[in-house]
């Protein structure tokens, strides 16, 4: 890769961002009991855990085809090649589309189901767990779709995405096919107690202490309805019993309901607690904004660390790199890009597709390998409080993008 073949690519002299205004609000872990923002980890602490982190051998969760390497130059090559590209996103995210909504379906059933004395409801359960699996090893943008909200009820796209989250976790820490599964379909049940409280998680306010302590019941409510479910095979039901008990648990002993600590936490429940925590942060709720999935990596690594058992730590981090999949980032040479496709090699150099310049206004969409141009970096996360002030109407398309609501 020569400099010129980059300089052709992009401005003589990039126009950076503007600075950013100070945050529109003040954020907060849901899922903790200190109500600060986490601080983030300075920049040396996030590079020695991404190297404690990066194993040096661990198959890729998604194996990017040699066909999906994109890059400008390559583009240069073949006039067409830029519709084609386009095109071969479109077709992977069609199909992502429909297993991502059947698996959404079959979630809101499960949950409807529990409404029973009892039900059958295994079988799809697992087949849910199994299409999610399957395009996770197949579609290198199937990762995209933890993007995802549905606005009816928040709870669906949780329970998916922690499952999509939590497998690509266990991938990544080389669990055994039947392992990963498992831990799917702990995750994708884990707040099936929740609608016992949906008058309380449903409103558009902080919940006061009494209220914080009401919903921490969630917890017995989901193990009551783990019974219901008559055919769970045996060791499945073990691990998403675990999960259900202890997704709350927290390595420093700050989690409920049991106030667990060290070891008392195993891996399974570990993964689905950091993979519960990452997709709440960075989606929006009745009561506040999402958060930016960059910035929710940071406090994985920083203020955070402590909270987790460190194996599920490093899996969950893997699975989703610094900059995850649909993150907005600016770019070194000025652009703002969403991350489209990881690449295994390199947790900060992912595929990217730009859409505004450097003055916030829309570009020609391109799709850059940042492997193939290692002279442009993500320089950090794009803040939406900046996008919403800088292009207020690109920043509600982009939130409006997110709403599942073909379905
Ligand atoms: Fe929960
Ligand atoms: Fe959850």
């Amino acid at each position: 890769m020569k400099f010129s073949d980059l300089r052709k690519n992009f401005p003589e002299e990039p126009a950076k961002p503007a600075a950013r205004p100070e945050k529109k609000y003040e954020e907060k872990p849901v899922e903790r009991k200190p109500d600060e923002i986490p601080e983030a980890a300075p920049v040396e602490e996030v590079k020695r855990f991404k190297q404690e982190a990066e194993p040096p051998v661990i198959e890729a969760a998604v194996q990017v085809p040699d066909d999906m390497r994109f890059s400008i130059k390559k583009e240069e090559k073949d006039a067409s090649a830029r519709s084609d590209l386009k095109e071969m996103e479109k077709e992977f995210r069609e199909k992502a589309g429909v297993v991502y909504s059947r698996a959404l379906s079959i979630s809101k059933e499960t949950f409807f189901a529990l409404n029973r004395p009892y039900v059958e409801k295994f079988s799809e359960i697992d087949y849910a767990v199994r299409i999610l699996y399957g395009e996770m090893k197949g579609n290198p943008f199937f990762p995209g779709m933890i993007s995802y909200l549905t606005p009816s009820n928040y709870l669906y796209s949780h329970c998916v995405n922690t499952a999509i989250i939590s497998m690509g976790a266990a991938i990544e820490l080389n669990m055994p096919e039947e392992e990963v599964l498992k831990v799917g379909i702990a995750a994708f049940l884990h707040d099936i107690g929740m609608p016992d409280y949906s008058e309380l998680s449903k409103l558009e306010r902080k919940l006061n202490e009494n209220e914080r302590e009401l919903v921490k019941g969630h917890v017995a409510s989901g193990l009551d309805k783990l019974e219901k479910i008559m055919d769970f095979e045996r060791g499945a039901r073990e691990i998403t019993a675990a999960v259900i008990s202890r997704h709350h648990e927290r390595v420093d002993g700050s989690g409920y309901p049991d106030g667990l600590s060290g070891d008392g936490i195993d891996v399974y429940s570990g993964i689905v607690a950091a993979a519960d925590v990452y997709e709440a942060m960075t989606h929006k709720r009745p009561w506040r904004e999402a958060i930016e999935p960059p910035k929710v990596m940071k406090y994985f690594v920083g203020s955070m660390k402590e909270l987790f058992p460190s194996r599920a730590l490093k899996g969950v981090f893997s699975g989703l790199s610094m900059y995850p999949v649909g993150s907005l980032v600016s770019l070194s040479t000025g652009e703002i890009a969403r991350v489209t496709v990881l690449n295994k090699k390199s947790f900060s150099r992912p595929v990217v597709k730009t859409l505004l310049d450097g003055e916030f206004n829309p570009m020609e969409e391109a799709y850059i390998d940042l492997m193939e141009y290692p002279l442009t970096d993500i320089e950090a996360e794009v803040e939406y409080s900046a996008l919403a002030v800088k292009n207020p109407r690109f920043f509600s398309d982009f939130e409006i993008s997110n709403f599942w609501v073909d379905w």
